[in-house]
């Protein structure tokens, strides 16, 4: 089957009425989005930026009568006439094989790989992570996933635990596990993350090493030496005590997932006993953090 895509631009308001329309007239699909140099994330607690212009995009079956569908939207709308339209006509694609196929190996530090699990590892030899996200985030191309590989990559983790939390696909804790930790721990609040994360262990030969839960179900007293948690910065402050708990004496912290004008308000909430040390890429910030006693406060 072939689709038609309409897309249009219009001031925030207009744009949620005309996408709640699209999606009453039979829309697939409907994408809002703005400027794409004001990224919107979708966080609690944080009021969003607010974009001045958005484009609205809906896919429909190919034999939707456009005319008729624009003419309805004026009419709910009251508008003279709608914003300036275009209309695109798709050609039918396997959707899901178009990401798989865009979905390369990603070279962390020299040498880690991770590998979609239907491609061959471009160097057999390396640490190859095999992966299938499924329906978690961790694919390993995100900039907030790769600041955490980058850093594991780079650390003599012989013999060290780790507790991944949010652990999406599982990537962070299964690279760990492969770059030599001894045993690792994964939590997530996504029943769909844990059931990926167990998948992806499995298919890289590390599942007798890797525990996963819900965070509720995680043993009170287990501290590790790395807490690695790829979130969001105000999901970060809120488990600060948490994660906090989770760092053995002279462990690490890393905290990923952080937009960089966030960085010093997620700082400020641990570094009354952490020294903090900043890493970017692109719009993202990873704070590395180490306990500044041995003694970890916890507030
Ligand atoms: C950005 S993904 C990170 C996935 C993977 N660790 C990575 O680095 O690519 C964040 C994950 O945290 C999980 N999450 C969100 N809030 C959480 C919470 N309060 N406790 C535990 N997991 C949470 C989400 O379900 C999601 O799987």
């Amino acid at each position: 089957m072939a689709w038609l895509r309409v897309t249009l631009k219009a001031e925030p308001g207009l744009a949620e009425k005309i996408s709640a329309g699209f999606e009453d007239l039979g829309a697939i699909a409907v994408t809002l989005s703005g400027d794409p140099d004001t990224p919107i994330f979708d966080e609690p607690e944080v009021e969003p930026a607010s974009w001045t212009t958005v484009t609205v995009s809906g896919m429909f079956e190919d034999s939707v009568n456009v005319e008729d569908l624009l003419q309805t939207l004026t009419k709910r709308n009251d508008l003279k006439d709608l914003p300036t339209h275009h209309i695109e006509s798709l050609a039918d694609e396997d959707w899901e094989r178009v990401w798989m196929d865009r979905y390369q190996p990603i070279h962390i530090g020299g040498r880690l790989w991770i590998c979609p699990s239907w491609q061959t590892p471009p160097q057999p030899d390396a640490i190859n992570v095999v992966l299938d996200p499924g329906l978690a985030f961790g694919s390993g191309t995100h900039p907030t996933t790769q600041l955490c590989l980058s850093w594991l990559a780079n650390r003599s983790l012989t013999d060290k635990t780790l507790l991944d939390y949010g652990c999406g696909s599982g990537v962070l804790a299964i690279a760990a596990l492969k770059l030599g930790c001894q045993q690792a721990w994964g939590v997530d609040v996504d029943a769909q993350a844990l059931v990926a994360s167990r998948d992806n262990a499995q298919a890289n030969q590390v599942a007798d090493r890797l525990d996963l839960c819900h965070p509720d179900k995680l043993d009170p007293a287990l501290k590790v030496d790395v807490v690695v948690a790829n979130i969001l910065a105000q999901t970060l402050i809120s488990l600060a005590s948490n994660l906090i708990a989770r760092v053995s004496p002279g462990g690490t912290l890393l905290l990923s997932g952080i937009l960089n004008d966030q960085a010093e308000q997620v700082a400020a909430r641990f570094d009354h006993s952490f020294n903090i040390q900043r890493r970017q890429q692109e719009d993202w910030s990873l704070l590395v953090a180490t306990p500044k006693t041995g003694k970890i406060e916890e507030n």
